[in-house]
């Protein structure tokens, strides 16, 4: 399903909020996205260029289940799969996405969001940037994009993930694909890391059909399906880029960062414009849920694991939930160490039981209240290596961050204090009381027909 595909489905669930009146993309439309909290929402008129813009449509793992057209629960299950079985697209001779040339290039008619004042410039965040890389073939990422001029934007690379690795091999200067409103198949794709040489595209293709095409200035292939669509250069120039809001709603600092020339941009007729709001619901599913499956892979070669969830309070980067069904004492302990293991950027995570409702918070604090006692559940592991956004982790200038790590194992303890084994009926005392439930609305009504 393409993102105007969604977009339609959305609407037809009376999801999609319309905003006809005219909005400026200088600080006026993420401030109103974030009000929204993200709400699916289609800006039909917007100042200064004549795209109309869509936010918030992958805001919800719901909404996630939604375009690739599976039940929420299979999420996790589908990417796995995906991860295990790329299948490689097909090419096709014409494309929507090259309906318009356009080789003369104004960056400045594309509706860049300025986010916030003290943003370092306009900046295109749902842009997905296709490079070949010379020894491993095609690599597709996400790119933020400072735009600088008409022809130019700032592009954050980070260090030693694909596109930087394959500038680097082809001598600093690298033909570069970005594509704007994508098929959530496409963005989930981008947003994984498989092993190197394995086409994203292929793992995009094997979630939901995506089709590619030629591009018409550089010798690269792009999803047909998408709205628009830069062609050009990473050169050898670097400016500043930054600063800028991350993942962890802190701003990121400015760093030296290569300069990308666009030389062609083709789109639709119609073309739509997708925003992704820094620091939001829909950053973090998209770093995070790509994740899930790798740390499930591993988890699962440990315990019975029943799910995992990188969580938005932790930026759905740094905090995990693990749900398992406990079958020894130690699952809690291994389920911990499998959980850092899948996951190289985690900080913290914490183990609970099959009971547990992981969606509610309160729930979650329930089980670190009641079941566990730390100085025997909380494992703590000194100076490891960490995530580069962690804004309280040590950052030393070309290192990987170090940082403290914590799991918490709070599953219901399968030994008492003096270490023998309690019985199932002493380990069922920790389950919740529940109140049964009864049919409220029957007894209303009988209070209201005696009223
Ligand atoms: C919304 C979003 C924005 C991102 N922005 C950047 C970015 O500006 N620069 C970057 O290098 N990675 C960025 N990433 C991370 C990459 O997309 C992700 O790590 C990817 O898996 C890297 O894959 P690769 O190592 O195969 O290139 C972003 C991810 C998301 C979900």
């Amino acid at each position: 399903m393409n993102l105007r595909e969604l977009l339609s489905r959305v609407k037809s669930t009376s999801q999609l909020l319309t905003i006809s009146r005219e909005v400026d993309p200088h600080l006026e439309m993420a401030a109103l996205i974030h009000q929204l909290s993200e709400h699916p929402v289609l800006f039909e008129r917007v100042k200064g260029s004549t795209y109309p813009v869509v936010a918030g449509v992958c805001s919800s793992r719901e909404l996630f289940a939604l375009g690739l057209g599976i039940p929420r629960a299979r999420l996790v299950f589908a990417l796995a799969e995906a991860l295990r079985n790329p299948n490689p697209p097909s090419m096709l001779a014409s494309a929507p996405c090259q309906e318009v040339v356009e080789e003369k290039v104004d960056l400045h008619t594309l509706p860049i969001l300025t986010h916030l004042p003290g943003d370092g410039g306009p900046y295109v965040t749902a842009g997905i940037a296709i490079v070949k890389d010379p020894e491993l073939g095609r690599n597709m990422c996400f790119h933020r994009l400072m735009r600088l001029d008409e022809r130019h934007f700032a592009v954050r690379l980070v260090e030693g993930r694909g596109t930087h690795t394959a500038l680097r091999k082809a001598g600093g200067e690298l033909e570069i694909a970005i594509c704007l409103g994508n098929s959530p198949a496409v963005l989930l794709a981008a947003a994984m890391s498989p092993a190197p040489g394995v086409d994203e595209l292929a793992i995009a293709n094997a979630l939901a059909a995506t089709p590619l095409v030629k591009c018409r200035t550089v010798d690269l292939e792009v999803p047909a399906e998408a709205e628009i669509v830069l062609e050009g250069r990473i050169t050898q120039r670097v400016v500043d880029e930054g600063p800028f809001l991350d993942l962890t709603e802190t701003m990121d600092i400015v760093r030296r960062q290569p300069v990308i020339e666009i030389r062609c941009i083709t789109h639709r007729h119609d073309a739509i414009y997708q925003a992704l709001l820094p620091g939001g619901l829909e950053h973090k599913l998209l770093m995070g849920m790509p994740r899930e499956p790798t740390m499930f892979a591993e988890l699962s070669k440990v315990c019975d694991c029943v799910g995992v969830w990188l969580t938005p309070g932790g930026g759905s980067w740094l905090h995990a939930v693990v749900q398992i069904r406990k079958r020894a004492p130690d699952d809690g302990r291994r389920a911990i160490e499998a959980a850092f293991r899948g996951h190289a950027s985690l900080k913290h995570v914490l183990v609970v039981d099959d009971d547990i409702n992981v969606d509610n918070p309160a729930e979650l604090e329930w089980a670190i209240a009641t079941r566990l006692q730390a100085d025997r559940d909380v494992i703590l592991w000194a100076d490891q290596g960490g995530s580069s956004l962690d804004p309280s982790a040590l950052h030393l200038p070309g290192q990987k961050a170090r940082t403290a790590k914590m799991g918490l194992d709070a599953t219901i303890p399968w030994c008492r204090p003096d270490g023998t084994l309690r019985t199932e009926q002493e380990r069922a005392a920790f389950r919740k009381v529940r109140y049964p439930s009864l049919p409220l609305d029957k007894y209303l009504q009988e209070k209201n027909s005696h009223a």
